[in-house]
């Protein structure tokens, strides 16, 4: 008698199946990596220490995957791609979200090869095997396999998080319990501008030719901000500043950011809507920074004047001139909350030299293209500043790849990048520990 066709859990985990010696080194460089300074260059070249921030980050981590407006109705769906891993993050008719891996249980073909669509069953191209929204194997054509079971072949699922209407996931057995603590704290910061009324004005992929950790990196400081003249018309080039370090060129602009930020703290107080910067990037699993910070000129949106961008304010917000809600999560995301409208930006690493960053635009979900927005107004300073940051990432990719590199020092307004790497090397350890 044949035995019945059972599948075989064949998770394999990169960190024990790697050569001792291999292993040895790679752990030594993460012990010895320099604080204050840029990582050595095998962190940004290293096809191997690649596959580590995928099993150890990637994997153990909960990751922004997108937000409600990309999956507002039963059966919408985004699939996202981090490394080795497709996932898909669907809609289900309960108004809850399923994470299903992307990979048919039949020899492995991915299943949806869209970025994002609507669907009823899942159907795979090969050869027709069909899952339910629940990840359920409902037909699979199968003439003379008696012993087939098909309930041994569902796609395997992920978990997933729903906070304040972004929506992140996670393929770790046992997610990280902090994130609850997490998004206590950013949840009353964000409910406000209330995703689930808005849309999508306009979605932007970007490949940059950088590793993860140098996307996340150029974006964790504004040392560079020079370089963003859009930009810094109105996000006040200071960011990442305090008293005594601001630069003799910047004198006038921090006065006028000073006086920005206390009357929209004012207005704020006056609102009932949180301001104050919580900052725990390296000082907790689910690393995070969030505030509400002034923009300079009319302090509404990030246009040249500081003028609101679309005429709809979201949710049941009291005015437009509420800066910017800012928020930085550890992996792999950042977001900007304003009046009218509201940027999320995800990293999908592809392999050690290349990234995806993931940039959309939300507007509130009756406002009309062409009436309420203009949408090249919209969508121009973060695209200027997308492609110059990509300018600055692939620089340094570049350079990690030379001989002649060695790590170099953070300057003082760049203790985030600090904050970031900390936070990095120490998740790392843990998991190869
Ligand atoms: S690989 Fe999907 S049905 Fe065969
Ligand atoms: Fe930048």
């Amino acid at each position: 008698m044949s035995a019945p066709v059972l599948p075989l859990n064949s998770r394999g985990k990169l960190a024990s199946s790697l050569p001792a010696e291999q292993l040895a080194e790679i752990s030594q460089l993460f012990e010895f990596r320099r604080t204050g300074y840029s990582l050595d260059a095998p962190f940004y070249t290293d096809p191997t220490i690649f596959k580590i921030d995928m099993e150890a980050i990637f994997g153990q981590h909960w990751i922004f995957a997108g937000s409600v407006a990309e999956l507002p109705e039963p059966g919408d769906y985004i699939t996202v791609d981090y490394g080795p891993y497709s996932l898909i993050v669907l809609r289900n008719d309960d108004g809850g979200v399923n994470v299903l891996h992307n990979v048919c249980r039949h020899r492995g073909a991915r299943v949806l090869t869209e970025a994002a669509g609507s669907t009823g069953n899942l159907v795979c191209g090969y050869h027709s095997w069909t899952y339910s929204a629940e990840g359920n194997l409902i037909h699979a054509s199968a003439p003379g396999e008696a012993k087939f079971d098909k309930n041994c072949f569902a796609l395997k699922r992920a978990h997933s998080r729903e906070v304040a209407g972004l929506i992140f996931v996670c393929i770790a057995d046992e997610p990280p319990t902090d994130f609850d603590e997490t998004s206590k704290i950013f949840e009353p910061y964000l409910a406000p501008h209330d995703l689930s009324k808005t849309k999508i004005a306009y979605q932007q992929n970007i490949i940059e030719e950088g590793n993860w950790k140098l996307v996340m990196e150029n974006n964790r400081e504004c040392y560079h901000c020079d370089g963003h003249p859009e930009l810094a018309c109105s996000l006040f080039p200071t960011w990442g500043l305090t008293e005594g370090l601001i630069p003799a060129h910047l004198e006038e602009v921090w006065d006028r950011n000073k006086e920005a930020q206390s009357s929209l703290e004012e207005r704020c107080r006056r609102y009932g809507l949180p301001y104050e910067v919580v900052e725990e990037l390296d000082t907790r699993i689910a690393g995070i920074r969030i505030s509400r910070e002034s923009l300079d000129g009319e302090g509404e949106s990030f246009s040249a004047d500081g003028r609101r961008l679309s005429k709809k304010l979201l949710g049941d917000l009291p005015d437009f001139r509420l800066g910017r809600c800012s928020m930085h999560l550890q992996p792999n995301s950042w977001f900007h909350f304003l009046g009218d409208h509201v940027i999320t930006f995800g990293v999908f690493p592809i392999n050690e030299h290349q990234s995806l960053v993931r940039t959309t635009w939300l507007v509130a979900d009756d406002a009309v293209e062409g009436v309420d927005y203009d949408l090249e107004k919209l969508t121009y300073t973060w695209k200027q500043t997308n492609l110059q940051d990509k300018a600055f990432v692939e620089l340094c990719q570049q350079g990690a790849g030379s001989p002649a590199y060695e790590p170099g020092p953070y300057m003082k307004s760049e203790y985030q990048v600090e904050a970031f790497i900390n936070w990095y090397v120490q998740r790392v350890q843990e998991h190869l520990a």
